[in-house]
């Protein structure tokens, strides 16, 4: 089993620091969002190219979106992408890094092989997806329909700059789904059969930080969490690290029918299959690598490894309460749709899994959201 990481990580204090850092030039586009941009960025009067993602559309990356900013940077002379922002950010800097054209839906539908040319700079603003230090991009393709992932070795960001003060201006629902969806890598990573000695050394120190975290803010409450920052984007960081080489499952592989037909945010979607997922584990198979998450979690959450999920699930619901499922619009005559559209599409994410489940266990895991 294979453990690597491919990204140099620096930590640092402000963007002040990044920019005394790394000389920005004419060369270097900077992506990112205007809110982050005004208070952080501005003042810098920085000589390099500025793109806000937003002037391209909103929500989650399509690839109508990154065409659009493919075309407009075309004819620059674009050596580094600087990504400053959340997953959709990263994950399009990282599209941008490559000497692509205009055919997005090609590389994700893997009709062309990606070729990395420009350096790629991943700085994010969310203590969510590790996506600054994972080869993995995701995109909805409208044409076709569907949300897909690409993962490939080219897509790895050479930097990935963790600073803190990002993460100020990040709304306190984004900065529970974000970091929800930190804890759900190093869980699913921890479970993965691809999981190496390695590779559970930052799963297990990502769910620490993330669950100790949020036991921390539980106690002293939410507005704690202005001084645990560095905790959240180093959990995140650690538990990116640990799925890019052991993977995501069924959490993340359940999940995409959510945000690709209705549109619920990524972490949102993977945190209300999470504790439905591990019940299923649970109950098939009960004994293996499982009883190990437990007896972590027992141990952050000092309570015994057998009520560990249930504790886990209560400090989620008393921080982050979930919605139900009718709540967005979804009726549960789709669970078997979307069950089979899993298991025809998913099946990069279900190879991960910690135990097989078939359709009818998916479908139960959809009810027992
Ligand atoms: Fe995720």
């Amino acid at each position: 089993m294979e453990f690597s990481l491919n990204t140099k990580i620096l930590e640092l204090n402000s963007f002040k620091n990044f920019y005394d850092t790394f000389t920005l030039t004419n060369e270097d586009l900077i992506l990112t969002n205007e809110f982050i941009y005004n208070p952080y960025l501005k003042s810098f009067n920085l000589p390099c190219h500025i793109i806000f993602l937003e002037k391209y559309g909103s929500g989650e990356p399509t690839d109508t979106m990154i065409n659009s900013i493919l075309k407009e940077i075309k004819n620059k002379n674009i050596t580094r992408i600087i990504a400053i922002g959340g997953g959709s950010i990263l994950d399009i800097g990282k599209i941008l890094a490559l000497d692509s054209k205009d055919n997005t839906a090609n590389l994700f539908l893997k009709n062309v092989e990606p070729k990395k040319n420009k350096a790629l700079l991943a700085i994010p603003t969310t203590c969510g997806t590790g996506s600054e230090v994972t080869n993995i991009s995701v995109a909805f393709l409208e044409k076709e329909n569907i949300k897909l992932g690409l993962a490939h070795k080219e897509l790895f960001p050479d930097y990935a700059i963790l600073i803190p003060e990002f993460l100020e201006t990040l709304p306190e629902k984004f900065f529970f789904t974000s970091s929800i969806d930190a804890l759900i890598h190093g869980i699913e990573s921890f479970l993965s059969p691809k999981g190496t000695f390695h590779s559970d050394i930052f799963s297990r120190k990502g769910i620490e930080l993330l669950v100790g975290g949020f036991k921390t803010l539980q106690l002293k409450g939410i507005n704690f969490r202005f001084s645990i920052l560095k905790d959240f984007l180093r959990g995140s960081n650690l538990t990116g690290i640990s799925f890019g080489n052991a993977g995501c499952g069924a959490v993340h592989a359940l999940s995409y029918p959510l945000g690709g037909r209705f549109h619920i945010p990524h972490g949102e979607s993977n945190s209300l299959l999470l504790i439905s997922t591990l019940r299923k584990y649970k109950e098939k198979k009960p004994h293996g690598k499982i009883n190990e998450l437990e007896n972590i979690l027992s141990s952050i959450l000092n309570v015994p490894s057998e009520n560990s999920i249930e504790e886990l699930e209560k400090l989620i619901e008393s921080l982050f309460p979930k919605k139900s499922i009718s709540d967005y619009g979804i009726s549960k005559d789709i669970f078997l749709e979307f069950a089979e559209e899993v298991l025809e599409k998913q099946q990069r994410l279900l190879n991960n899994n910690y135990t097989s489940l078939t359709k009818e266990d998916i479908i139960n895991i959809y009810y027992n959201i």
